[in-house]
């Protein structure tokens, strides 16, 4: 038997300053956009925000529900919403953040298992790679340069074959 190992890069910036401007306008919107997530359940509020290779921008944020397996994550809410208006256009870079009502958002989050499986279906559909840009409202940022990276040993529709 052999070892094998899985690795990956990604960029690491100390704060928002070190974006480009295209990445920082992304985020700031993210960031203003946590406001409108409807998280009244965990009080943790999710915003995504897609760059689109045709120059739109689009928006996602959590949207929980009574019935909590009901509710959907941001990242997929944006996905939803990016198939329907443009289906299959491609998305260049989706910049991910949060706010926790009682809590700080100065460290990155990323995906959930679920998303990043979603996430990744959209890459794979349209054959381009995704830029994630994660961040809190403060402190460092990563910046990743394609979901697949989040999901070694991925299941896709090439295993359906
Ligand atoms: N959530 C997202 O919207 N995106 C993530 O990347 C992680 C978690 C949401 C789901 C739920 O509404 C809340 O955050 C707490 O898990």
């Amino acid at each position: 038997m052999e070892h094998a190992t899985h690795q990956f890069s990604y960029l690491v910036a100390k704060d928002i300053s070190e974006l480009s401007q295209s990445d920082s306008e992304l985020l700031v919107r993210a960031i203003a956009l946590t406001k409108i997530a409807y998280a009244p359940y965990s009080k943790f509020q999710v915003a995504s925000v897609a760059r689109l290779a045709n120059g739109k921008i689009v928006e996602g944020t959590n949207q929980e529900n009574a019935s909590y397996p009901v509710g959907i994550c941001a990242e997929r809410a944006l996905l939803g919403s990016i198939g329907t208006l443009f289906p299959n256009e491609i998305i260049e870079t989706i910049a991910i953040t949060y706010q926790p009502s009682n809590g700080k958002s100065d460290r990155p989050i990323s995906p959930c298992g679920m998303c990043r499986q979603a996430l990744y279906e959209y890459e794979t559909r349209v054959n381009h790679s995704i830029r994630l840009i994660l961040a809190g409202k403060e402190g460092n940022i990563f910046i990743v340069n394609t979901v697949k990276d989040l999901l070694p040993f991925s299941f896709g529709s090439e295993d359906l074959q």
